[in-house]
């Protein structure tokens, strides 16, 4: 590049001024192609041999020169990526006669005195970006151009009048521009010309007349335009013409008869017009097409039987007229079809027996009225790859030799009506893709030997009367994709063998009467996109993972028996079903007596309570834990005199299934007292560091001003709400203030982190007073009573300010330094994404025994009432001292059950904690334990509200003696 510019200088300007006495060591063609080079693009350096310090471009990459003269004749840089513009350069090569430049990204306009140079004969720029419309004078000075194609350019504007001054061309192509206005009538000037291709541009107006001038004129596209009008009435006199092209425009009017001279045209493109008439007998005349297209326009009548007469037709689309009659038997001896498309016309008469004969690839005649059965000859010889009859009304049986066309991919015979039951031999067909079958009337059930056709992806039995089950072959399609049985008497549950269908993408299964649960395998399909099993009798658990978790409710709906988040019912199976579906509670039991009477019965509780711990211990994971663990490690770190005291059961089930360091982080963190009295945001900043996995834990602190409290933190982050949300919430619950509730002090978000910071309350819970012989003295009664009476007007408190507990149980709530009832963890399910009765019960309600049974019962609203039963639960325990649910080791012991039994004997006082020490009036006792009773009622509106109650509680107080009266 060094010396180029002194050099081009020299050209430019020096150049014109020597004349004729050129300097003989400058060739005109190097200056000329690296004039032109300084005006592109070259990204790659594919033009890196254009070295203009040669003495000659003749070798240079892309550049042919004439032998004789050593002027550069050739210029082919088709596909060099070359950018920029074509610049002007190029009129120095005097003798150039071919100019490729197609395939690049050139862009800018045209030169307009490109066509000037007289040796030029073929200028190929298509495939660019020019633009800008065609420069007045561009043809104007071309000689003896015979091929030019800007096609696929954008350029634009009008075709200029004077593109007939090109009378030596022979090919012209601007297909794929953006020319718009009328074509010039000049354009038949070209009379040269032998292939034009105007197509896809905005053309609009007639065609003009003096096309038979064209008297070369092989081939003419037109396609693509907004031309209209009809066909010039001498198109016929181009009698060399072998392919018209005049599909995608506006044109009317008839076939001009001139057509029927074009006996060398073996292509004519007519369809998506709106040209009418009939298909006229002499276009048997034209008898070397093997394209006719006529599809998408107005023609009527019957279809020419002159048809038949077309020897070399391959392809015939007379697709989207008004045909009517029926379909000419003399197509059979259009021995080269490979095409017909009869589609939406109105066609009557039978099946026409060709179909099959020919070496016919595609036969579609779909949306007519044709009638009659589907023949197909015992014996054929078929290569039908596409076969569409649908929407017509095709009656009897689907033949069973239609397995003996071993080519074929796709088959419609939707909306017929097809009778009698789908035949086995379908099996045979391996390489089908596609079977629709849909809106029939085909019964029986679906042959297992569909399995067989191994190559489907679509399979569509939609609206028929097909029963039985689903066969488990359908398994072996391993290709399907799509699988619609929508609308069928199919009974039976859903084969397993469903869910080895990788590819399946879209399955309906609706409006059947499938039973059974769904196979869990189903949701690791990973491809799919829905899932309809609408309106059968599906029962159980809906699987798990991908595409469930996200699965539309619409898609499951009137299946009674299901149960899942998307159904918005939970599921029995991961409920304490034998507690809370207490038969005996709500109804007097004078003759059962003792409980363990039944053991078989009890065997089977006994199973599904160790896998509902199992479940639970998963499932927990330290939501449960409050403040008490926290105390825990306290008196681990300052030891007050509970030294020796374990931590409540929760806080095993909430450690052992972490696998993560949470645990671990939990002990070290309480016994540093140190680390945190620098401050809560010493905690509070360590992020991420604060753990993983589960659902929250609880962490005492100390802040920087010395006052102790209970730090949750929740571990639920996929299910908190967005922080608007989360913040309105916790605010809400930071404004209840209540003597008998821990109250909520702070709090923390960021996206990964949610702490919930709490009053800390230093007596430890009430389970570990109630169940934990290892304290100093028991609780008197005077003591139950009034964490009873604290507890109840904490409830009524929050349903008072419409907050729900959800999770009432005795290890959530804590004894202050003097005794009183403080009620933890309340209100935290509002804090999830929504209220879910699925997420409730196994997740948050998890401890056994406190659950209301309207938690397994899918069709009752879960109120404030179901706080009211947990409560009935905890009146029973405080009283008794007995734990809501109990397993020895054959054996499980519901307390209400056990209490309830008693009364009914006349014995309650045996119920009574025998930890239970001084005097107290007995009759305060059972009418308690009537209380609680009465708030375990099996239907929730038989249970008192949480004010009731608490009237009620301060009537047995004062008129302790009386009891009987007040608790009806
Ligand atoms: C072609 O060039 C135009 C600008 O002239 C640019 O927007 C476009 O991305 C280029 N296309 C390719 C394929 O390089
Ligand atoms: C016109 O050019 C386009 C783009 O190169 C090409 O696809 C088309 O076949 C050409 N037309 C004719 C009639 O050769
Ligand atoms: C027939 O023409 C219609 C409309 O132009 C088109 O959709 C259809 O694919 C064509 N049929 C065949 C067999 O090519
Ligand atoms: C399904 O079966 C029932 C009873 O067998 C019948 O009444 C009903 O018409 C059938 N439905 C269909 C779509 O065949």
């Amino acid at each position: 590049m060094s010396t180029l510019f002194p050099r081009l200088f020299f050209f430019l300007f020096a150049l014109p001024l020597l004349a004729d006495s050129a300097s003989p060591t400058i060739n005109d063609d190097v200056l000329g192609l690296i004039v032109f080079k300084a005006d592109l693009i070259d990204p790659y350096s594919k033009l890196a041999s254009w070295n203009e310090d040669d003495e000659s471009p003749c070798n240079w990459v892309g550049v042919k020169c004439d032998p004789t003269s050593n002027r550069v004749a050739e210029l082919a840089l088709d596909g060099f990526d070359l950018s920029g513009k074509i610049g002007r350069g190029l009129l120095q090569l005097q003798s150039l006669r071919s100019l490729t430049l197609s395939r690049n990204n050139f862009s800018g306009s045209l030169i307009s005195d490109l066509l000037r140079l007289d040796s030029l004969r073929s200028v190929d720029l298509s495939l660019n970006s020019l633009s800008g419309s065609i420069p007045d004078g561009f043809f104007s000075q071309c000689r003896y151009l015979r091929f030019l194609s800007l096609a696929k350019n954008s350029l634009s504007g009008q075709l200029p009048s004077n593109i007939g001054s090109c009378s030596t061309l022979a090919s012209l192509n601007f297909s794929s521009n953006q020319f718009s206005g009328s074509l010039p009538g000049g354009i038949w000037y070209l009379n040269a010309l032998r292939s034009l291709d105007l197509s896809y541009n905005f053309l609009t107006g007639e065609i003009p007349t003096g096309i038979s001038h064209m008297f070369n004129l092989r081939l003419v596209s037109l396609r693509g335009n907004r031309l209209s009008g009809s066909l010039p009435q001498d198109f016929g006199d181009c009698f060399l013409l072998t392919s018209v092209d005049v599909s995608l425009n506006l044109l009317s009017g008839n076939l001009p008869i001139s057509l029927r001279r074009l006996s060398a045209c073996s292509y004519l493109g007519l369809g998506s017009n709106s040209i009418s008439g009939q298909l006229p007998g002499w276009i048997a005349e034209m008898k070397s097409l093997q394209l006719l297209d006529l599809s998408k326009n107005q023609f009527s009548g019957q279809i020419a039987s002159s048809i038949g007469d077309l020897q070399a037709l391959e392809e015939l689309n007379l697709s989207e007229n008004r045909f009517e009659g029926s379909l000419p038997e003399s197509i059979v001896n259009c021995k080269s079809l490979l095409f017909a498309d009869f589609s939406r016309n109105l066609l009557t008469g039978s099946f026409p027996t060709w179909a099959f004969k020919l070496g016919m690839k595609r036969f579609i005649v779909s949306e007519n009225k044709l009638s009659g059965s589907i023949q197909i000859p015992v014996t054929n010889s078929s290569s039908l790859a596409q076969i569409d009859l649908s929407s017509n009304f095709f009656s009897g049986n689907i033949p069973s030799e239609i397995s003996s066309i071993h080519s074929l991919l796709f088959m419609n015979l939707s909306k017929n009506i097809i009778s009698g039951s789908i035949p086995s031999s379908l099996g045979k067909l391996k390489s089908i893709e596609v079977i629709d079958l849909s809106w029939n009337q085909l019964n029986g059930s679906i042959p297992p030997d569909i399995g067989g056709a191994v190559s489907l992806k679509e399979l569509t039995l939609k609206g028929n009367s097909l029963s039985g089950a689903i066969p488990n072959n359908i398994g072996n399609c391993a290709s399907l994709n799509s699988l619609d049985l929508s609308e069928n008497n199919l009974t039976g549950s859903i084969p397993p063998t469903i869910a080895d269908i990788t590819s399946l993408q879209n399955v309906d299964f609706s409006l059947n009467s499938l039973t059974g649960e769904l196979p869990k395998q189903l949701g690791d399909l990973p491809h799919l996109l829905s899932f309809n099993i609408s309106h059968n009798n599906f029962s159980g658990e809906l699987p798990a993972g991908n595409f469930f978790n996200t699965i539309s409710p619409s898609s499951l709906t009137d299946n009674p028996d299901l149960c899942g988040a998307a159904v918005n019912r939970s599921c029995p199976s991961v409920l304490p079903k034998p507690i809370v579906l207490n038969p005996n509670a709500s109804s007097s039991i004078p003759s059962n007596p003792a409980l363990p009477t039944d053991n078989l019965h009890h065997k089977r509780i006994i199973f599904s309570l160790s896998v509902l711990i199992a479940i639970s211990a998963a499932a927990i994971i330290a939501l449960g834990i409050i403040t008490i663990t926290i105390l825990n490690f306290r008196v681990q770190a300052s030891s007050p005199p509970l030294v020796a005291t374990p931590p409540p059961s929760d806080y095993y089930l909430s450690q052992s299934p972490t696998t993560d360091a949470d645990s671990g982080k939990l002990v070290m963190f309480s016994g540093d007292d140190q680390e945190f009295s620098a401050g809560a945001h010493a905690l509070l900043h360590k992020d991420c560091e604060l753990g993983r996995g589960g659902f929250g834990a609880v962490y005492k602190t100390i802040l920087k001003n010395g006052h102790p409290v209970a730090i949750k933190k929740l571990m639920v982050s996929s299910l908190v709400k967005s922080q608007d949300e989360f913040d309105r919430e916790v605010k809400k619950m930071g404004k209840l203030q209540h003597p008998n509730l821990v109250s909520l002090e702070g709090y923390y978000w960021t996206t990964s982190l949610q702490l919930l910071i709490y009053e800390y309350v230093a007596g430890g819970s009430l389970h570990k007073h109630l169940h934990e012989n290892l304290l100093p003295t028991s609780l008197t009664w005077k003591e139950r009573f009034d964490i009873i009476l604290g507890t109840a007007k904490s409830l009524a408190y929050l349903h008072h300010h419409g907050v729900v507990h959800y999770n009432l149980k005795s290890s959530n709530i804590l004894l202050d330094g003097s005794g009183r009832p403080k009620v933890g963890d309340y209100g935290l399910a509002r804090l999830l994404p929504m209220l879910d009765r699925y997420v409730l019960s196994s997740k948050i309600q998890s401890a056994l025994g406190y659950m209301a049974p309207e938690f397994a019962c899918r069709t009752v609203k879960i109120t404030e009432k179901c706080d009211v039963y947990g409560f009935g639960v905890l009146v029973l325990e405080i009283a008794t001292g007995r734990k809501p649910v109990e397993y020895m080791e054959d054996d499980v012991v519901v307390l209400s059950d056990l209490v309830k039994a008693a009364l009914d004997e006349d014995r309650v006082e045996d119920c009574m904690d025998e930890k239970l020490c001084g005097k107290f009036p007995i009759e305060e006792f059972v009418s308690v334990i009537k209380l609680g009773l009465i708030c375990t009622s099996q239907v929730p509106s038989s249970r008192p509200d949480m004010a009731e109650v608490v009237n009620i509680l301060d009537l047995i107080r004062c008129y302790q003696g009386s009891p009987e009266g007040q608790l009806n």
